[in-house]
């Protein structure tokens, strides 16, 4: 892979990473995934965009070295995660004369992270820019996307939004800007879920401010470019508004077949009343995958056995993961079976606390579904239909 061009002037100089199928050992990485570091030539200046992962870091220097890159003054760190930044030690070693640009919170971590030297840091604040001769630098803070200390930095001849991890999708492809647009839009919906998702509220300030700036290209630190910046910026708008769709996830386990035949016709009953079902075998399921269904839907239903007085530790897993991600669900519940006692619902309950969500009175029993545990499920449906047409 060679660098390409994005403007004249601006290279796309990162690397695709092609077989990672695992992100900080927890998020599946169907399509891989990018590590995008952008070369900005001024008339007197130099800049690069961040850097990349350091299992990619040959990559970068023989795009640096392919566009004849003599001398680097600045490196802008936009997020100090390592995807981004654990190349910075040795592009410093190759190009000493560059300082890493940043604001105080992303120098601080970058210290901390990669053992660097206030020396070799220039801190900015929100709203100042950085002249490269005819092309300036704009830098926009935009924190929790997803950590404290992340921003933006906008090229304001080029009207070009170099976004971090904002914006972003784990996908390797070899399409500079987005070309499949269904591809793109899923592998974008996938990240904001895993990623981006427990932070929509900033999100949505964020969204508010970039109002304000004329956009021609959104360049993420992951994934494709936007020539048209409209298709990920209405997504955005989208998942993070507070409308939930008519949509059911239900999450389940289960070990005998009593929980699934409970899931099974409690499937079935919403299905009847129109409600759109969403259902993961947790035994079996991406996570990714259980992410992206809770972007929109408006209840969760947690169906797990007991298991040693307990939650089976599969459905402990999806709720910690659920909660920990702050969907905007507005409703759950949670449905299973026992065989002779346990606090799974309890703990369930108490797992899911940050949602701020009603829970619709569980429907826990003991053994295999009878009549009136089936009775109990539709008045379940009953009362899901009820609270999303309200
Ligand atoms: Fe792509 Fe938060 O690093």
């Amino acid at each position: 892979m060679t660098a390409r061009q994005v403007k004249p002037g601006i290279f796309w100089a990162g690397a695709l990473d092609w077989d990672r199928r695992l992100f900080d050992e927890l998020i599946p990485l169907p399509d891989g995934t990018s590590y995008n570091s952008y070369l900005i030539k001024g008339s007197e200046k130099t800049a690069l965009i961040d850097t990349v992962d350091p299992t990619k870091e040959h990559v970068l220097i023989n795009n640096l070295q392919s566009l004849k890159i003599d001398k680097i003054d600045y490196i802008i760190a936009n997020h100090a995660e390592q995807d981004h930044s654990g190349a910075l030690p040795t592009i410093l070693a190759l190009y000493p004369d560059a300082k890493i640009v940043t604001n105080s919170k992303c120098a601080s971590i970058l210290k901390e992270l990669l053992l660097l030297e206030d020396k070799q840091f220039i801190e900015v604040n929100d709203g100042e820019s950085l002249s490269l001769g005819d092309k300036n630098l704009e830098f926009i803070f935009a924190p929790w996307v997803h950590w404290p200390e992340t921003m933006f930095t906008y090229l304001i001849e080029d009207a070009i939004l170099f976004s971090c991890d904002l914006f972003g999708a784990h996908l390797a492809t070899s399409d500079l800007f987005v070309k499949d647009r269904m591809k793109t839009a899923l592998s974008a919906k996938r990240y904001y879920a895993e990623i981006m998702m427990p932070f929509r509220k900033n999100i949505k300030k964020h969204l508010e401010k970039l109002g304000e700036f004329k956009l021609e290209i959104i360049a993420p630190s992951h994934g494709p470019l936007y020539n048209k910046p409209e298709l990920i910026i209405d997504a955005y708008k989208e998942w993070v508004a507070d409308e939930v769709q008519n949509e059911v996830v239900i999450f389940y386990v289960s070990m005998h077949g009593s929980t699934k035949r409970m899931v099974d016709f409690l499937t079935d009953v919403l299905i009847e009343k129109g409600i759109s079902v969403k259902l993961f075998n947790l035994s079996r399921s991406d996570i990714g995958e259980l992410a992206m269904a809770l972007v929109d839907a408006a209840t969760l239903v947690v169906a797990a056995p007991t298991v040693l007085a307990g939650p089976h530790p599969s459905a402990v897993y999806a709720a910690y993961l659920a909660n920990a991600l702050r969907p905007k669900l507005k409703y759950i519940s949670i449905i299973g079976s026992y065989s002779w006692g346990g606090k799974t619902v309890e703990t369930l309950t108490a797992m899911l606390s940050n949602l701020k969500a009603e829970i619709i009175d569980p429907v826990y029993i003991k053994g295999h579904p009878k009549s009136n545990d089936f009775e109990s499920l539709r008045f379940l449906a009953d009362e899901i239909h009820n609270k999303h047409n309200l």
